[in-house]
């Protein structure tokens, strides 16, 4: 049975360590497991007043997109100890109508990269919360960090290895979780 997975990630620059990171585990994934990313370039900054019949076709795509997959992936800079704007903005869309969002229910893993020691393992815990407040399900287990991302990822690619054996066992365990949340 396929899986559907959906990949976001919390940097917009193209030479992204994070986008390199969580496109590497795109493309590492056993082929039952598909996990297309959806580009948060072209979501607003959170307005309410266009919430709801007013909402923009891309917070519009973006929730579908949570709302149509089993599992949800982030993976995300810290920015000065904390979560990206990019992908808290993200969230605050997606994380509407409050007790029933596409959100909902939805498990995740979160994953940061980070050029320094800690690999943005602080941001997680905002990360988090602010999925915990949108009624997600943010696995618990061994955090997913990549540090010193300067040095493991090249061309766009995560090369260490480690890393990606990492990051397959913690998509294990995303599995194992969605299997749990639909009863399978
Ligand atoms: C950073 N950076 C950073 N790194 C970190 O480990 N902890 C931090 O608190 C911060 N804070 C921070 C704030 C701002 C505004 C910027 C622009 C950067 C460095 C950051 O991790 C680095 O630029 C990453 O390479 C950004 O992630 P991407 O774009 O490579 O995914």
């Amino acid at each position: 049975q396929p899986i559907k997975l959906l990949g976001l990630c919390g940097s917009l620059r193209k030479a992204s360590n994070s986008l390199a990171v969580i496109r590497t585990l795109a493309e590492s994934l056993p082929g039952h497991i598909h996990m297309p990313l959806f580009p948060l370039h072209d979501i607003p900054p959170y307005n309410a007043d266009l919430d709801g019949d007013l909402c923009p076709d891309e917070v519009r795509k973006l929730k579908q997109a949570i709302g149509d997959c089993q599992g949800l992936v982030l993976c995300s800079p810290e920015y000065n100890y904390g979560i990206s704007g990019v992908l808290k903005n993200a969230l605050d869309w997606a994380s509407r109508p409050s007790m029933n969002s596409p959100l909902k229910g939805k498990p995740a893993l979160i994953m940061t990269s980070s050029p320094s020691f800690a690999g943005g393992v602080r941001a997680q815990v905002q990360i988090r919360e602010t999925l915990t407040a949108c009624l997600s399900r943010p696995l618990n287990r061994a955090q997913v960090v990549v540090n010193h991302a300067n040095d493991k990822v090249k061309d766009g690619k995560l090369t260490d290895q480690p890393s990606i054996d990492f990051m397959l066992a913690a998509i294990d365990d995303l599995v194992a979780e969605i299997r749990l949340v639909e009863g399978a």
